[in-house]
């Protein structure tokens, strides 16, 4: 993550030397300026701001006023040293995070600092979430597998069955999770999203169930933890299958009992929350390699769901590249593209290893880089264009009978199975597909 960027407007020398000093030691970028009218010219860049009250040019405070009614979106830290009561309480109203009295000390400086950006953070995180469950965000594929997927997950959705949802990074799982909520009847819920792959250990009993003022140091005021901020809604827990033991522990209770208690709490807490989780990794061979508890496994997989990889699915790459195109393009205020037809050959024989996340980035990247509105096949990224490596155990053969299943079975979902249509496609006779159909193994079933 790049430093988060701190603009500090002080005009005594001094005290802008030393707040530099104290914040680039805990690895804050920091500008520092005098008068207004310099803090102005850069305010937009800042994640934060540390501003006077009394300055050559005017008053700290009409700047916060003037930035505020803006909409101005980074936090506002107030530092006076001549300050009243009065200049306080017309900071906080006018929307200051903090105000803070010199001299400074530097542990209440750095305090307000990172409760002021955390704030900024989950408010972010907060409108993310809201339009990944609002209406606005579609889930875009038309191949038979996909459409069942979103059927399956529809039908889960309508119950309070806990549901994992595994597929590989970047396949959409996050977005099947918010489709779930949307469909279920926790809908007029929150959504809140756990990313247990970020959480150190020792920190997640307090994020999943709060924790009473002073349970431990640093814990300077109650917090809520995501189950109770969940109550009515979905927690989603996402990367489950990273979890540590003594986490999965901890889990596996409230899941049994129902009930858990804030650190350092007294008072059992009930909630209602459906629990989505979702993992890249495969969650049963981490039981069968004892990584994983079984008993918490069977707890969070009652209904579980695969997202196919976009491999199974090459059907679905072309609309998801122009959706990603057209909403890149609306996004930024770009002229609308549009990706030629040849383009989509090379588009669909790439292996998407990255799957739709990667799509995404190469079509973003490709809309960047093409000055004219057409996306042609030499815009294309060259890692997209050249032949796939294969893994270094595959043979030829193994090659070409992947490609052959590919190439076949779309075909074959092109013509809903029939088989002579398929065939007439391809270019081959019919008993020739049957043929190849039962060598490759492939059925109707298991796509
Ligand atoms: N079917 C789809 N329709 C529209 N957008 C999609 C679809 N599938 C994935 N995306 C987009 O691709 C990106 C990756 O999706 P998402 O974050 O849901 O994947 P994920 O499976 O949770 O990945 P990871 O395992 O890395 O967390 C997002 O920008 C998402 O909006
Ligand atoms: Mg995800």
């Amino acid at each position: 993550m790049p430093a988060q960027r701190i603009l500090i407007l002080d005009d005594e020398p001094n005290i802008g030397s030393s707040l530099r000093m104290i914040l680039e030691r805990e690895g804050y970028a920091v500008t520092v300026t005098r008068t207004i009218a310099d803090a102005k010219a850069v305010a937009s860049r800042a994640d934060a701001l540390l501003l006077d009250v009394r300055l050559p040019d005017g008053s700290g405070i009409d700047l916060l006023r003037q930035l505020r009614e803006r909409d101005f979106p980074a936090p506002i830290i107030m530092i006076s040293g001549h300050a009243t009561i009065r200049d306080a309480v017309d900071a906080t109203r006018t929307g200051a995070f903090d105000f803070l009295e010199k001299p400074l000390s530097r542990d209440k400086v750095l305090l307000s600092l990172k409760n002021a950006l955390e704030q900024v953070n989950l408010r972010r995180e907060n409108e993310r979430l809201r339009e990944l469950v609002g209406a606005g965000s579609r889930m875009i594929g038309s191949s038979p597998v996909f459409l069942r997927v979103v059927e399956q997950a529809t039908l889960a959705a309508r119950s309070d069955a806990r549901i994992l949802i595994q597929g590989e990074s970047g396949t959409g799982k996050e977005l099947l999770a918010a489709h779930i909520h949307r469909e279920s009847p926790f809908a007029n819920g929150p959504f809140v999203k756990v990313n247990c792959a970020a959480i150190p250990s020792d920190l997640l009993e307090s994020e999943l169930f709060g924790h009473e003022k002073g349970a431990f140091t640093g814990a300077i005021s109650t917090r809520k933890g995501k189950f109770e901020l969940a109550d009515g809604g979905t927690i989603f827990l996402d990367e489950v299958g990273d979890l540590h033991a003594a986490s999965q522990a901890k889990l596996l209770r409230v899941l049994q009992e129902g009930e858990f208690h804030r650190v350092g709490g007294e008072q059992p807490i009930r909630v209602a929350v459906r629990v989505i989780s979702a993992t890249n990794r495969n969650l049963m061979d981490l039981v069968t390699q004892q990584k994983f508890r079984e008993d918490l496994y069977y707890r969070l997989c009652v209904v579980p769901i695969r997202v196919p990889s976009l491999r199974e699915r090459p059907q679905d790459i072309a609309p998801l590249a122009e959706y990603f195109l057209d909403d890149f393009c609306v996004r930024n205020n770009f002229h609308s593209k549009r990706i030629v037809d040849e383009t989509y050959p090379i588009l669909e024989s790439y292996s998407w290893p990255g799957n739709a996340r990667e799509l995404r980035n190469i079509v973003e990247r490709m809309a960047i880089l093409t000055k004219g509105d057409h996306l042609t096949a030499e815009s294309a990224p060259v890692e997209i264009r050249l032949p796939q490596d294969f893994s270094p155990r595959s043979n030829l053969k193994e090659a070409r009978e992947s490609a052959e299943r590919d190439h076949i079975l779309r075909a074959l979902e092109e013509s809903s199975w029939n088989v002579s249509g398929a065939a007439r496609s391809l270019g081959m006779e019919r008993t020739n597909l049957h043929k190849r159909i039962r060598a490759l193994g492939l059925n109707r079933a298991k796509h």
